[in-house]
């Protein structure tokens, strides 16, 4: 690769390609396999040429770049933290007699003992390691291949359920372990929140858990809902206790929270009825677990056991089977979202999975419909495994006649063309303000937490008021105190809930300009992106000619906030889109005009 930047579109075009597949490709291996393959700096010499060519070439910047995965991988990864007891994996039961031929295994590896045993959820999270020492927590690693895993101390110190130190008396070395996740509502409400900001949506909770944790910057995952359950023990300098059941008291005391379903079960009975329990109380669980985790509650007994390779002899995990079931496919129905995103979703004849109705399944996009030929009137197989939406697995048959499924070409809300852009995965409405769909969902936003965060507008009352035509742009809003006698007299409402919405809308007429950017819903700007944005430009006047001025391409203004760290120039073009415009620029004018937009402070 030479230093001089490509002479032509195609050229750069085909170097931006490579580019991209080279940096993703180093992230795989760096964070899902923990296996990197290239060194520190010749992943960032990758990064810093493909900045310059986005730079030059601010038209050709892909979808994919790098450059627009905001706070995920960056140049230097975690050091790496060797465990003091290696960190294994549990054996597998997948019945009752796999279970019952744990117990029988053990007790004849022990003679003739009597068992007893705790039975845990097992949470689908990420493994941790914590160590303290001296009563004060020293490290944090993740599980890694085992021996060694990735040094994430700095950010296990931002979850807020970790003692950072432990009461005396406590042993002047301890690693404690167990498991880092984030409960279905918070995934849910975190997907949300990464949707509207045009970042990464996680699969599951699980992988939401992961990708939070394992980010280089700790504020990030400050800002990312994580707990921890408590449940095992690695290297002690002195012992804690002589039954696990009596370590998880001792945890307990210390700080830690553990699942308060574990329970002790006195014999291979008491066992077996546990798991029926936990099956049946899984959907209600505010956390997704994968089944549950027995272990021989006396340490003593573990100690003698040990292990065989990689898995204890006296711990096993029961795994549910994973929760199908056959159904019809009804319809395919399509959503827009807040920026026009098309989404597919599938309306399916309610069937119960697992515990739980289900009558929608995401279809994820369009290739995904295409890769498994899901057609209408189809007979569907559906599966809830860990995740949280569910999901079509496979079609077994055709409904006679069933044609494929063809993409819209057009908005189904706003009748404006559909396109989708080479190398995008999602076809989008160019409606953009004139399409009623983009146009709620924005106020849907505007009005959300992390944005105007307006108390008693939420979704349904944003819905209810865009329908009835109280609300339409922004700025109506701020106008709606016009229309309190209309509000007041509305089904459910009356005087008081009227006055108490105005009042709570009044209050946000003084607003930060990093609230009042977020709110504005422009795609990949979130939360983090609007305080960078504010903190650079400082005032409102100054960021609106700014942003004007960087709908130029090869501006100044343009290539001053293509050079904010970590806003780069993907996601430039995306705000430069929004300014050329005018309509929003209108909309957005017609809004700021009923504020009073507080400066922010310079960095
Ligand atoms: S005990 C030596 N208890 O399951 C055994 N693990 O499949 C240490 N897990 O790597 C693990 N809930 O990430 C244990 N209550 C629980 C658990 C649990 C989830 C995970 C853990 C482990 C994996 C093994």
């Amino acid at each position: 690769m030479t230093d001089a930047l490509p002479a032509t579109d195609a050229e750069a075009a085909v170097e931006l390609e490579r580019l991209a597949l080279l940096i993703g490709e180093a992230d795989r291996a760096y964070h899902e396999r923990d296996a990197p393959e290239l060194s520190d700096a010749e992943y960032d010499a990758l990064r810093r040429r493909n900045d310059a060519i986005e730079m030059a070439f601010p038209h050709l910047v892909r979808p994919d770049s790098p450059s627009a995965r905001v706070g995920a991988a960056a140049s230097s990864g975690f050091g790496k933290l060797r465990h003091g007891v290696p960190m294994l994996s549990l054996d597998n039961a997948f019945g009752p007699e796999d279970f019952s031929e744990f117990a029988e295994r053990a007790r004849r590896f022990l003679g003739d003992v009597s068992l007893s045993f705790v039975g845990e959820p097992k949470i689908d999270g990420l493994s941790i390691s914590l160590t303290y020492e001296n009563g004060a927590l020293r490290h944090a690693a993740t599980r890694g291949d085992g021996s060694e895993g990735e040094d994430v101390t700095a950010n296990i110190r931002t979850i807020a359920g970790i003692p950072h130190s432990l009461p005396t008396p406590c042993p002047a070395r301890i690693e404690i372990r167990g498991e880092v996740f984030i409960t279905k509502a918070d995934f849910l409400a975190l997907n949300a929140a990464q949707e509207a900001a045009g970042q990464k949506i996680f699969a599951n909770p699980r992988n939401a858990a992961a990708g939070s944790l394992r980010q280089l910057d700790p504020a990030i995952t400050a800002a990312r809902p994580l707990r921890l359950f408590a449940y095992a023990m690695g290297e002690a300098s002195e012992a804690v206790a002589s039954t696990h059941w009596g370590y998880l008291e001792r945890l307990r005391a210390w700080g830690f929270s553990v699942n308060d379903r574990s329970t002790q079960l006195a014999d291979v009975a008491a066992a077996l009825a546990f798991q029926d329990q936990m099956a049946a109380d899984r959907a209600a669980l505010a956390y997704d677990i994968d089944g549950v985790v027995y272990k021989i509650d006396d340490l003593d007994l573990q100690s003698r056991l040990g292990f065989v390779g990689r898995a204890p002899r006296w711990a096993i995990a029961w795994k549910f089977p994973a929760e199908r079931a056959t159904t019809t496919l009804q319809a395919i129905l399509i959503q827009v979202g807040r920026t026009g995103a098309l989404t597919p979703v599938a309306a399916l004849a309610a069937v119960n999975v697992g515990g739980v109705l289900v009558t929608r399944a995401t279809l994820h996009n369009e290739d995904e419909i295409a890769r498994k030929d899901i057609r209408v009137g189809d007979t569907v197989v559906l599966q809830r495994a860990g995740d949280v939406i569910p999901q079509i697995v496979e079609v077994l048959a055709h409904q006679e006649g069933a044609a494929p499924f063809m993409p819209l070409t057009h908005c189904p809300v706003c009748g404006s063309a559909a396109v989708r852009p080479q190398g995008e995965v999602v076809r989008r409405c160019t409606g953009g303000l004139i399409c009623a769909a983009q146009a709620e969902e924005r106020l849907i936003h505007l009005a959300s937490r992390g944005a105007f965060d307006i108390e008693g507008l939420g979704e349904k009352t944003v819905r209810e008021f865009f329908t009835e035509d109280l609300l339409k742009t922004p700025a109506d809003i701020f106008r709606l105190r016009d229309h309190e006698a209309a509000i007041a007299a509305r089904e459910g409402w009356g005087a008081l809930s009227a006055r108490n919405l105005l009042q709570a809308i009044e209050t946000r007429r003084a607003i930060s300009l990093e609230r009042f950017i977020f709110g504005l819903g422009i795609r990949r700007i979130g939360e983090a992106n609007a305080k960078l944005l504010a903190r650079h430009y400082t005032s409102f006047a100054n960021w609106r000619t700014q942003m004007l001025d960087a709908v130029q391409i090869g501006s100044e203004a343009r290539s001053d906030l293509g050079a904010i760290l970590r806003i780069g120039p993907a996601i430039a073009t995306e705000l430069a889109e929004f300014f050329a415009e005018p309509r929003n620029v209108e909309t957005m004018d017609a809004l700021a005009a009923q504020l009073t937009i507080a400066d922010a402070a310079a960095p």
